[in-house]
């Protein structure tokens, strides 16, 4: 039987507290931790015990050879100067790390309305919400706001951040560099943008700007000379995508009838893009962004009679009456009792490409419709490429795509309009894992067990491929669009919210941030496996994966838990075994990121131990492995994220700023950053060394 056999045993006293404030729970993701867990499925799998015997067997021989071949691995993600922009800036100025450690010293914990950074370094704001993006927007006017200044201005609650640096600019180095700098904006928190905001009652006016609020913004940013980034307002590069710009739709499931709506009955075409949350570059200079919370959007589920549409609404969340932002009132495409299938057009992951200002984005239907974190990508061996995914609510799942087509080396347009095309066929997989250790080593106390490790096995199942579906009583097309369902009938395992899922560019493995899991314990629910092992998991971990053979495409992998996050002082951390008295407190691990060196780049969202959110970095090799340094906090009520690590400067997003219980544009509790009695703005923001 599974060492990974649920249990339900909720050890230890199951509570709800904590670090989101109401307010960010309500906007940015519809209180989906205060409804039922969507996943019912009872899908924990039961491996023969034989049949687990010889496989495992037939790993630990291969485990052996992957020990061999680890010790010279290639680096993986050829073609990364895109996804890691400071490559091949390499000054040999080791700022995060003097000898391959991170030389900084940790930013103590805290609960300041300020970004601070280590001694030493300095940092400034890039761009902040209402900023100018195209020329000739207007300046930011709180008390003035209008849809059309939205619509050319920085969006708000920006998440990730993506730098794809400026064709001709790939090898020049120091001052005078040029980027795009890609920003997903998350969602709109109204009591924070309008005063005296009616939530019963928004006005045509402000759902406008709520429209414009969302999406992507594209900037060109330049080096400055003190080190910091500086935004130009270019004419031809710069852009704004909101949740009304076209959008073609990609992949197997392009024109599927459950795509189809009065107003495009071709299932094609798709105004708008939702919730983009995380994302990540391509090797080929494009933007990926996940399609987070969008359920969020939609009115009158419960309109639906059909029991099947219902039981689908329900695995993704969307259910009841009004929604909370009342956008049916103004757009019908929002009400699901008139417009049914609109909901089926969000949910994906989309390619913007910022060098083609005028190109359409799309939405790939290939790598399935959940609530999409991200998508981070790397080049396999054989040069296909492979998408981790990780669907982020309780008890979800991650993910992986691997194309089928191999990827056309450099920049030429030939080569990218064939690599834009990578995402649309091959076979998108979700992950089982299991444990190595006996069950009863898994008490839900965070002890580790006996073997020194929490870690197993795992093997990415197959869904769908093309046309073609794997799954017993799912067409591909139900596949694709009800991905959620599919991968509850072949006993994918339920993750602790999984969010980033991003291969190494050093090493090749993937690291999952997997923020909390306020549920797992509860009764009903899957209790303490070896892969969740803490019931009522407040703090999060933080999962490695090495592939079989360290081959991107393979269908078999390891996996180790490298964090346990929370109060090192608690005996349910775990920091890879690394001295606990020397980490920094970490909670709720969200976006990761990596530097030259492999180190690992941790931010965080709704830090449970009380204090602001903040930049961690890591090492994961050698003797470092494990010891946790806060790099910088942000404001409090903020949360960080989008972190982009270079040799030269970090930038991270500052999302919702003040975001805190009893807060509202008429009761700022944050300055940040203007200061003063302003309202407070969600920023992106650059640290330098001094
Ligand atoms: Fe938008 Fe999963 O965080
Ligand atoms: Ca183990
Ligand atoms: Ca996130």
């Amino acid at each position: 039987m599974s060492a990974d056999k649920p249990r339900l045993l909720p050890l230890l006293p199951v509570t709800n507290t904590f670090g989101r404030s109401a307010v960010t729970c309500r906007y940015r993701c519809g209180d989906a931790c205060s409804h039922d867990v969507p996943n019912t499925s009872d899908n924990a799998y039961f491996g023969e015990v034989v049949a687990e015997v010889v496989q495992r067997r037939t790993m630990l021989k291969a485990g052996a050879v992957l020990a061999v071949a680890g010790a010279g691995a290639a680096t993986v993600g050829a073609g990364s100067a895109a996804a890691t922009p400071g490559r091949g800036h390499g000054h040999g100025h080791d700022h995060w790390h003097g000898r391959g450690d991170l030389d900084f010293r940790p930013v103590a914990p805290n609960t300041e309305d300020r970004v601070v950074a280590p001694h030493g370094y300095d940092h400034g704001v890039v761009i902040s919400w209402g900023d100018p993006v195209l020329p000739g927007a207007p300046r930011f006017d709180f008390a003035n706001q209008t849809a059309a200044a939205q619509a050319m201005q920085f969006g708000y609650n920006n998440d990730f951040c993506g730098l794809v640096p400026l064709p001709g600019r790939w090898r020049h180095r120091g001052h005078g560099d040029r980027w795009l700098m890609v920003s997903n904006h998350e969602y709109s928190t109204e009591s924070f943008m309008f005063l005296g905001y009616d939530d019963e009652n928004p006005t045509r006016e402000q759902v406008e700007i709520a429209w414009a609020a969302h999406g992507l913004s594209v900037v060109v940013v330049e080096r400055e000379r003190r080190g910091g980034l500086e935004v130009k307002l270019d004419r031809h590069y710069n852009r704004r995508i909101t949740a009304t710009t076209e959008f073609a739709v990609t992949g197997p499931a392009a024109g599927s009838d459950f795509l189809r709506t009065s107003a495009d009955p071709s299932g094609r075409r798709v105004f708008g893009t939702l919730n983009n949350c995380a994302g990540g570059v391509t090797p080929w200079g494009t933007i990926l962004s996940g399609e987070e919370n969008y359920n969020q959007y939609f009115a009158n589920a419960d309109s639906i009679t059909d029991p099947v549409t219902r039981q689908r609404n329900a695995r993704y969340g969307i259910r009841g009456g009004a929604s909370g932002r009342r956008w049916e009132r103004f757009d019908k495409r929002f009400d699901l009792a008139q417009e049914p299938n609109e909901v089926n057009r969000f949910g994906w992951v989309v390619e913007i490409d910022p060098l083609e200002p005028d190109s359409t984005p799309v939405k790939h239907t290939a790598l399935g419709r959940f609530k999409h974190e991200g998508a981070n990508v790397t080049v396999a061996r054989d040069g296909r490429v492979v998408a981790y995914l990780g669907d982020d609510e309780r008890f979800d799942y991650i993910y992986k795509f691997v194309s089928d087509k191999r990827m056309k080396r450099g920049h030429s347009r030939y080569a990218r309009e064939h690599n834009k095309t990578l995402l649309d066929s091959g076979t998108l997989y979700v992950a089982r894992f299991r444990g190595d250790s006996p069950a009863d080593e898994i008490d839900g106390s965070g002890q580790v067990p006996s073997d020194g490790e929490f870690d197993g096995y795992g093997e990415w199942i197959p869904l769908a491929r093309g046309d073609r579906s794997f799954v017993d009583g799912f067409t591909a097309e139900e596949v694709y669009v009800f991905t959620r369902l599919a991968a509850d009938a072949v006993g994918a395992t339920k993750m602790d919210r999984p969010e980033d899922v991003e291969p190494s560019p050093r090493s090749g493995r993937i690291y999952a941030a997997l923020t909390n899991n306020s549920d797992r314990g509860k009764p009903g629910t899957e209790g303490p496996t070896e892969t969740n092992p803490r019931p009522a998991n407040r703090h999060g971990h933080v999962l490695e994966i090495e592939e079989f053979w360290r081959d991107n495409t393979a269908r078999r992998f390891r996996w180790k838990l490298l964090l346990l996050c929370g109060d090192p002082n608690s005996p349910d951390t775990y920091f890879a075994g690394y001295d606990k008295s020397q980490v920094s407190p970490i909670s709720c691990p969200d976006n990761v990121a990596f530097d030259e060196r492999g180190n690992l780049w941790i931010s965080t969202d709704g830090n449970a131990l009380g204090q602001n959110d903040g930049l961690f970095a890591v090492p994961v090799e050698g003797r470092e492995r494990g010891h946790v340094k806060q790099f910088l906090t942000v404001p409090h009520g903020a949360e960080t994220c989008g972190p982009v690590v270079t040799d030269d400067f970090v930038l991270v997003s500052v999302q919702h700023p003040g975001e805190l219980d009893g807060a509202s544009a008429d009761n700022p509790l944050s300055h940040w950053p203007d200061g003063g009695n302003s309202q407070p703005r969600p920023s992106v923001v650059v640290v330098w060394k001094t």
